[in-house]
């Protein structure tokens, strides 16, 4: 199986594990492209990338990066926006370049011109060398929901109910919530030479359980990881806990 598992005792260590996977790309490839992710997961990893800068272990200022998606009708000023996210939590505290940054234009209102960009961008960039993943508990990776089919491309997505539920404890009340998102898509996140998916607590342990051992299905997105030859999943005991094949 392709799918290497790295259980950690708590979230802390997990997100160390899952710097190093990114600091290691970093030193030995210094012009490397990094498919970044947003979330409450990734925080702490990128404490770490920021500490490792610091300690002067790190060098980004020939890395790029691009993000998994952003919503649909939030700017760069809006504090939920996933571009003001990754500003606040890793570019502002590392010597990335910030144009050699990119998050989809979450106000573009037009799908195709927004999607037709990131598609650019991933062309001019080539495939990222490492994709950092989150996983819903739905098992969406970046925004592709569970679906009769996988999507390939970017797309414009409606996010799901489940979803939006998650994402409203960072809003004031769940009708602030954007319902939509642009969204690298399947094709996108599997043409990455290396994948690394995180995930802490119990709530995602049964996404964690479909992605490794379920069969390969739209429904659960994550599941499709089963087909990439290099692929990485960090989980804290509580994210492990419903693995079968622990067991
Ligand atoms: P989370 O989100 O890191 O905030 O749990 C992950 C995701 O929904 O992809």
């Amino acid at each position: 199986m392709a799918i290497r598992l790295v259980v950690c005792k708590d979230y802390d260590e997990m997100s160390r594990r899952g710097a190093d996977e990114i600091a290691k790309i970093v030193q030995s490839k210094p012009e490397c492209v990094l498919g970044l992710a947003t979330g409450s997961t990734p925080c702490r990893l990128y404490e770490y990338l920021a500490e490792d800068y610091k300690a002067g272990k790190l060098d980004f200022s020939k890395a790029r990066s691009v993000n998994l998606d952003e919503y649909k009708g939030l700017g760069p000023d809006d504090d939920q926006s996933y571009r003001f996210f990754m500003n606040r939590e890793l570019f502002s505290k590392i010597n990335i370049n910030i144009e050699n940054t990119f998050v989809v234009n979450g106000l573009e209102p037009d799908e195709k011109i927004a999607c037709g960009e990131l598609e650019a961008q991933l062309d001019e960039y080539g495939p990222a060398d490492i994709q950092i993943l989150g996983i819903g508990e739905n098992g969406h990776i970046g925004f592709n929901e569970p679906a009769e089919q996988f999507t390939l491309r970017a797309h414009e997505v409606a996010l799901t109910e489940s979803t939006i539920a998650a994402n409203a404890r960072f809003f004031e009340d769940e009708s602030k919530v954007p319902t939509k998102a642009y969204s690298m898509g399947i094709g996108n996140i599997m043409s990455a030479g290396k994948i690394v998916l995180l995930a802490s607590g119990e709530k995602k342990a049964e996404a964690i359980e479909k992605t490794m051992n379920g069969i390969v299905d739209p429904k659960v997105p994550s599941s499709i990881l089963q087909l990439h030859p290099d692929v990485v999943i960090i989980v804290d005991l509580a994210a492990a806990s419903k693995i079968s094949t622990l067991k």
